[in-house]
């Protein structure tokens, strides 16, 4: 295919302004047997996030005195994605994502407390349109939250990427393919923490401050979306028994 126009007359191809992010949705406890999952819409990507644990560290001699292990496999189904797809087992990028996406949690899930345990985190996509690192890890903090696993933050991440000299946030596989930057970043909100920060192509100084700034403002979308997502089944409970602490 040849490179498309991404920008045109200011709007991106799915009509979207550069800082404007993908609708968002979540919802948790999806996967009964995980101690916390949830289900995210992100644009057109659908992903699964499912989190076992803390157990004991499996085979034993995995298990480490000091601190709980984080396993976490990053899976493409093969039904995905139109183009590509992944196919069955892991392949060098899901490997990649899956070793990514284990340090971010590592550094925010307060290891020490579980120590000669493991906890698993699965993500799943079940349909791709970019961003699905993305939209993986933001799915798994809320699983991870839900399952009352301690954290020091409920991280989120998001892409900005540039377009000529334009920089955008949130890129679709379209735009993924053809910019001249992709930046995928996951943030712990409270202090603003980088937790993860690769990067595609290029981009200048002033460009990547206002990917970044871009970046934090759309956090405070997804932060509020997260936060939503959690607090629902207690509001739905609340609302069919009334808020009686006795
Ligand atoms: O998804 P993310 O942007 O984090 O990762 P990527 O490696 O930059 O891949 C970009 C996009 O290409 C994915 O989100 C998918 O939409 C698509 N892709 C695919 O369809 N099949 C693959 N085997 C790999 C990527």
């Amino acid at each position: 295919m040849e490179k498309p126009q991404l920008i045109v007359n200011g709007l991106r191809l799915d009509g979207r302004k550069p800082d404007e992010l993908r609708p968002i949705k979540i919802e948790t406890d999806i996967i009964k047997n995980a101690s916390g999952s949830a289900y995210m819409e992100w644009g057109n990507n659908k992903v699964i996030a499912a989190v076992y644990g803390p157990k004991e560290a499996l085979p034993k001699h995995t298990g480490d005195p000091e601190k709980a292990i984080i396993k976490c496999v990053y899976s493409m189904t093969p039904f995905s994605s139109l183009e590509e797809h992944g196919r069955s087992g892991p392949n060098r990028r899901a490997i990649e994502i899956s070793k990514v996406t284990k340090e971010v949690f590592e550094n925010i899930i307060l290891v020490e407390n579980f120590p000669r345990s493991e906890i698993d985190i699965f993500i799943e996509i079940l349909q791709a349109d970019g961003g699905t690192r993305a939209a993986g890890i933001t799915a798994a903090a809320v699983a991870l939250a839900t399952s009352g696993i301690p954290m020091r933050d409920i991280p989120y991440a998001v892409s900005a990427g540039r377009v000529g000299d334009t920089v955008i946030i949130d890129l679709n596989k379209l735009e993924d393919n053809y910019s001249d930057a992709d930046m995928p970043v996951a943030i712990a909100p409270r202090n603003n923490e980088i937790l993860l920060m690769q990067m595609d192509g290029g981009l200048t100084r002033e460009q990547f401050k206002k990917a970044l700034e871009m970046i934090k403002n759309a956090g405070k979308v997804i932060t509020k979306i997260q936060r939503e997502a959690i607090k629902k089944p207690y509001e739905d409970l609340i609302n069919k028994y009334g808020a009686k602490y006795e």
